[in-house]
């Protein structure tokens, strides 16, 4: 497989074109960022550990039947993904109250939901990212109902499995952060990474947080808490 052009460069990630039409290289960035790109940061080994991370949990939900587009790691840094036209909704899945939820419902942090909700957002930076309701997402085409249910279905899929899987590694899947592209062969498929920036995961026991909020909070470093994360997945050890 070759690595051809630059196709997209986006906050945590590079892609590239390869000679597969079917098939794009993705390059995992040392850049952190929350707040919509407002806070910025380069962190050395961050791009690695979310590659790691990322690889672990598509081949645990490829073994768990979950249609995805990730094909495999190739180094460090990078992996070969399908090629997929990305549907632009967030697809939130929460398991316990936190984030934009607490400030929206006044539900304290940490407070466990009677059952996951599943939360669309509208991919768009310039209008930062808005919640929507599903007549919204009629409205603007995104989706049809069918599909919107496709999604509802599979996001929860997705959350059951890596909820399981977390927490037998003593971590609590708080929430969540999926999107789902439609591949050449047109395939609904998760896409995109899974990783402590895109995911809430804290300690089962203790409650502290191995995820992105160390970074947009100020509380911790970055690298100890994702490395955590991929030390009880049973990744490689830091290298550094
Ligand atoms: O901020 P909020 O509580 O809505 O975030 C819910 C989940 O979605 C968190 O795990 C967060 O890391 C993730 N998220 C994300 N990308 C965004 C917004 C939220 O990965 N643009």
């Amino acid at each position: 497989m070759e690595k051809q052009a630059l196709l997209y460069e986006g906050k945590a990630k590079k892609i590239y074109s390869t000679d597969d039409q079917e098939i794009v290289w993705v390059e995992y960035k040392d850049s952190a960022t929350a707040f919509n790109g407002e806070k910025k940061a380069t962190i050395a080994g961050k791009g690695r550990l979310n590659n790691e991370i990322t690889s672990l949990l598509f081949e645990k939900l490829t073994k768990a039947g979950v249609e995805n587009h990730f094909i495999k790691r190739l180094s460090e840094t990078e992996q070969l993904v399908k090629r997929v036209s990305i549907i632009p909704l967030e697809v939130v899945v929460r398991n316990v109250a936190a984030g934009s939820f607490s400030k929206r419902t006044g539900m304290p942090e940490g407070q466990q939901l009677h059952k996951p909700i599943v939360e669309f957002y509208y991919k768009n930076d310039d209008l930062g990212d808005p919640l929507l309701i599903t007549d919204h997402i009629l409205e603007l085409r995104i989706a049809t109902t069918e599909q919107i249910e496709v999604l509802k279905q599979k996001a929860l899929k997705v959350n059951e499995v890596l909820l399981n899987y977390f927490n037998d590694k003593n971590i609590r899947l708080v929430d969540l952060k999926l999107e789902f592209g439609i591949t050449e062969n047109k395939e609904l498929v998760l896409a995109d990474e899974i990783s402590p920036d895109t995911c809430r995961l804290w300690d089962k026991d203790t409650n502290e947080k191995f995820d992105k909020d160390v970074f947009r909070r100020d509380i911790g470093d970055l690298n100890t808490a994702y490395e955590e994360i991929l030390k009880r997945l049973g990744g490689s050890a830091c290298t550094k």
